[in-house]
């Protein structure tokens, strides 16, 4: 019998349910490089991660839901949406458009009972997460893309939102069509640095018209219940081919949950994720034994192996989340960080990385 499963038996048999040990104060722990990135949490303590600097204030809106008791399949739409909502380059509809000028959004969500759903190459609809979940509720599929993702998404109530490109994506791509070559920048969804960062690592990134072309907010947590759901949402990389799909609305790749082991959510070069099947090939390294962090580290450094020389070019980076609530990251190249809140907080945390 596991020793969370003997735990959770101790306190049945006192008489507190798994809701009711939620009071117990999380800690946090060194993991084994001797960072801070794992977080160790009592079982059925909550805990929200996300990807990225955004993902703080995402984290908060996720923490409104969990931190009292809710669901963290609520929590991760939720989580999210303030990210979609936000003016920024690489998620909503405020992201930069493909290069023939129009902004297309992926978005996947899962829950603890396998039920998943997801929106690719979606146009003009303002919260693809949510379309996402309502083709997890509310359909026989997984995936809708396109054309037929947003006539679903209009019978469901959803805006048609205008064809336009927000101020800083209208002047990116102009200056973008300048060159129109497609070159994606590696850390480019970091927005600062913050006093949690380490010292040595990249400079907040200067943002130049034009070189916004990528990426990702994806949510993972565990609520009191003890289950795990995932959230991710992208308008995918800057200036792409006009259809293009990255890992994101790909279960799997960009987001895989299994409650009987951990949720994974990755972020960086949807390409070279999908190759892999990323975060489900992290979910099976933890199945195997390994905390979050390890997890993530083995798949880096596959893909590493994969891309050779040509890994220097890109970014790729996982967060995890085990049953017993440890979170962990890894990622190719420095530079990625991610935000974690449980009841000690909402903090940021930098990630290991192989160089
Ligand atoms: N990771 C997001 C994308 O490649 O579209």
């Amino acid at each position: 019998m596991s020793m969370d499963r003997r735990k959770f038996l101790n306190l049945s048999s006192l008489g507190i349910s798994s809701f009711t040990i939620t009071g117990f104060i999380p800690k946090t722990v060194q993991d084994i490089t001797g960072s801070s990135n794992v977080i160790s949490n009592t079982v059925v303590n909550p805990v929200v991660v996300s990807t990225w600097d955004a993902g703080l204030a995402a984290n908060l809106a996720a923490w409104k839901i969990i931190g009292i008791g809710g669901r963290a399949l609520d929590a991760v739409e939720n989580g999210v949406k303030v990210t979609e909502d936000e003016i920024n380059c690489c998620v909503g509809l405020s992201g930069n458009p493909d290069r023939d000028g129009h902004v297309t959004l992926d978005a996947s969500i899962m829950d603890h009972e396998f039920n998943c759903g997801s929106v690719a190459f979606l146009e003009r609809i303002k919260h693809p997460i949510s379309v996402a979940r309502r083709v997890m509720e509310k359909t026989p599929h997984v995936m809708l893309v396109g054309e037929g993702a947003q006539q679903f998404a209009l019978s469901e109530g959803f805006t048609l939102e205008p064809d336009t490109l927000s101020k800083d994506a209208k002047s990116s791509y102009e200056n973008w069509l300048k060159k129109s070559e497609y070159k994606p920048v590696i850390n480019i969804e970091r927005k600062k640095a913050t006093s949690q960062l380490d010292p040595s690592s990249m400079a907040p990134h200067k943002l130049i018209n034009g070189d916004w072309n990528h990426d990702t907010i994806g949510m993972i947590a565990l609520d009191s219940f003890g289950n795990l759901s995932g959230s991710c949402t992208t308008s995918g990389a800057g200036f792409k081919m006009r259809g293009r799909v990255g890992d994101s609305p790909v279960i799997g790749a960009g987001l895989y949950v299994d409650n009987e082991i951990g949720a994974v959510v990755a972020t960086g070069q949807g390409e070279d994720v999908i190759r892999v099947a990323g975060a489900s090939a992290v979910v099976e390294q933890m199945r195997q034994g390994k905390s979050p962090a390890e997890a993530c580290k083995f798949v880096v450094e596959r893909i590493r192996r994969i891309k050779k020389e040509k890994a220097k070019d890109i970014q790729v980076c996982f967060i995890a989340l085990n049953k017993k609530g440890e979170a962990g990251a890894y990622a190719l190249h420095k530079g990625f960080n991610y935000a974690v809140h449980n009841k000690e907080g909402n903090k940021l945390f930098e990630s290991s990385s192989l160089d």
